[in-house]
């Protein structure tokens, strides 16, 4: 039980309670996850956001290197079992892969620390994010609920737009790959390593593959419905695959609060260690139905930065969850 600790405080938390009648007074996280249903429908049994996904096993090995900024067990050298969820962006259980509306793709990992306890660490292959708080984030979703195909021009998804550059900006940056294997994955949170001298350093995760392979648009929408689940499953039978976990560095004065505002690309990149994954679990679809993946789920030697988005996204999580294993 003491995985679901960090989520069992965080429900009770986020349980509306009786007098909060109106949308606008409930919890912001209720309001984003009802934001999610209108956006992409109700789907009992998944995800409120990246209802698809795949979940495979491997392991994990630190460089000398993360020791050096972090004094996390994670870090210690030691050959540490993981559980990785690839996803597709969007609540609704059969986007085909290839669609734009699947991207940015999401990978979580669940490292499963030597104590018994787990770390979590949650990604996906936007460079950064489009909003910088959680009233946004939801008012986007709300603004792609309001704008179906026939809707009339501006809509409002075009209108929140033009008001916030950062959204078009960020979407650009995320396309389909050839693989969930062939992609880069970024935590865009800040996070801050301790390490045993007490020293702090802001990262930012970056989880890198051997070789990204994307498709043109064309390309992508031509593949068939699950080409990405299917693909990795079949690519692990024949041998296990490798991603190098990576940690960009923030520099003094740089703000680790805004997500929707990448650090300079000449930040020093230090690697973490490397990721294998090894296999497909048997029953993916059944196994991702009680997996939890909390951003906010650390060990010691790893806090979380002043970026206000993690708390709430651990509460939105929470709030799925929840709804989706009533
Ligand atoms: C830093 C930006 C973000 C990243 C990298 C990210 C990534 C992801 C990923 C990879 C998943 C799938 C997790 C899994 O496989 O179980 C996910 C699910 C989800 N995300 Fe995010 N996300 C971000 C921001 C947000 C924000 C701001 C919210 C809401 C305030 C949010 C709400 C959700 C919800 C509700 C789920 C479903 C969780 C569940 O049922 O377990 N995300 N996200």
């Amino acid at each position: 039980m003491r995985r679901h600790a960090l989520l069992a405080g965080l429900v009770a938390l986020t349980v509306a309670s009786p007098g909060l009648g109106r949308a606008e007074d409930q919890p912001i996280e209720i309001q984003v996850v009802d934001a999610m249903n209108k956006a992409f429908g109700t789907h009992p049994g998944f995800r409120a956001n990246h209802a698809k996904g795949l979940v495979v096993e491997g392991s994990f090995k630190a460089s000398s290197q993360a020791a050096v900024l972090s004094k996390a067990a994670l870090f210690d050298g030691s050959t540490i079992a993981v559980t990785v969820r690839f996803s597709d962006t969007t609540g609704m259980p059969n986007v085909p892969d290839g669609s734009r509306a699947a991207n940015p793709h999401g990978m979580a990992i669940k490292f499963h620390l030597p104590d018994g306890s787990d770390t979590d660490m949650v990604l996906n292959s936007l460079k950064f994010f489009p909003v910088s708080n959680a009233a946004d984030f939801r008012d986007l979703l709300l603004a792609v609920a309001a704008s179906p195909p026939d809707a009339a021009k501006p809509t409002k998804l075009e209108q929140f737009v033009a008001s916030h550059p950062t959204v078009p900006a960020a979407f650009a940056s995320a396309m389909t790959p050839n693989s969930f294997a062939d992609e880069e994955y970024y935590g865009i949170d800040a996070f801050i390593f301790v390490n045993k001298a007490g020293e702090r350093q802001a990262v930012r995760y970056q989880m890198v593959p051997e070789r990204a392979v994307h498709l043109e648009a064309a390309e992508a929408a031509k593949r068939a419905p699950d080409f990405l689940m299917d693909e990795l499953p079949a690519r692990l039978k024949r041998g296990s695959v490798t991603l190098h976990l990576k940690a960009q560095l923030a520099a003094a004065g740089d703000s680790t609060k805004d997500p929707t505002q990448p650090w300079p690309e000449d930040r020093k990149v230090v690697e973490l260690g490397t990721l294998t994954i090894d296999n497909a679990v048997a029953n993916s679809a059944e196994a991702q139905k009680t997996l939890l993946f909390l951003p906010g789920q650390l060990t010691d030697g790893i806090e979380p930065s002043d970026d206000p988005l993690i708390d709430v996204r651990n509460s939105a999580y929470a709030v799925s969850f929840s709804r989706r294993n009533p």
